[in-house]
């Protein structure tokens, strides 16, 4: 099928493309700079891939994503975009607009009812909406008092409008990222009962986890929490 990624440029975002691609998938990524997805393009030319350059938060970038493949609309779209700071510290300056994330859906929401898209597969994070409940104290602290709460916010904003939407959805809730190969999940239901305080998770485990969510409906319209 071919899949329509928004942040492909990114750490995980980069995995679910060299990742659909090995799974036979054709995809089509949005990207700002295309040089940023040069290596896997180089690594895959027989035109399963489908660079696009673009603004998430430009309606008409994202329009010509859709159509970008004469024929052959996106079956499903999968964002993994972030609400940048300078560095990953919480405190780091941030350098992704507040709403960032929220404006990318609401174009992308409207691109898929035009083109009958029918299904989002977004990864947010563990903490956001009622899954903030389940956070380790001091995470809790940093969600509320530091600039990660820019990005908890937006996540929160792209949850309501993708349940406004009734499209179907998959809202991946991972724990902290930390480096390593792909390895088995652990699912803790959209609130995150039973979680450890300092579990982690592998963004490569994560790009599984969205392109399972993909091709099978078992997490439809749910929002996981997940740590390795
Ligand atoms: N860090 C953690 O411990 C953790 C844990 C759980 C969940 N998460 C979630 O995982 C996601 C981050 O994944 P990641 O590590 O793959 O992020 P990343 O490497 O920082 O990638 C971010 C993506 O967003 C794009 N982006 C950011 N600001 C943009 C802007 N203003 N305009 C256009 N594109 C922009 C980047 O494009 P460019 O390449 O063009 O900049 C890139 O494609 C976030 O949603 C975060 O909440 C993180």
């Amino acid at each position: 099928m071919r899949i329509l990624i928004l942040g492909a440029s990114g750490r995980v975002g980069k995995l679910v493309v060299q990742g659909a691609l090995a799974r036979g998938h054709k995809v089509t990524a949005l990207v700002r700079d295309e040089a940023s997805l040069a290596s896997v393009a180089a690594a895959n030319a027989d035109g399963a891939l489908t660079i696009v350059k673009g603004q998430p938060q430009d309606k008409a970038d994202v329009a010509k994503a859709f159509t970008a493949v004469p024929n052959d609309v996106p079956v499903v779209v999968v964002v993994t975009l972030n609400s940048s700071r300078t560095s990953d510290n919480p405190f780091a300056k941030q350098t992704s607009p507040p709403t960032f994330m929220h404006d990318a859906h609401v174009n992308v929401l409207a691109a898929m009812k035009t083109h009958g898209t029918r299904k989002i597969v977004t990864l947010q994070a563990h903490g956001v909406a009622e899954s903030y409940s389940t956070l380790f104290l001091p995470v809790k602290m940093l969600v509320r008092y530091s600039n990660m709460g820019v990005g908890y916010k937006d996540h929160e904003e792209v949850e309501k409008v993708i349940k406004q939407s009734g499209l179907t959805y998959v809202l991946a809730r991972p724990a902290r990222f930390v480096p390593g190969p792909s390895a088995p999940l652990h699912f803790y239901g959209n609130k995150g009962e039973g979680i450890g305080s300092l579990s982690t998770a592998t963004r490569d485990s994560v790009a599984t986890f969205l392109l399972d969510a993909v091709e099978k409906d078992d997490w439809d319209n749910t929002a996981p929490v997940m740590s390795n």
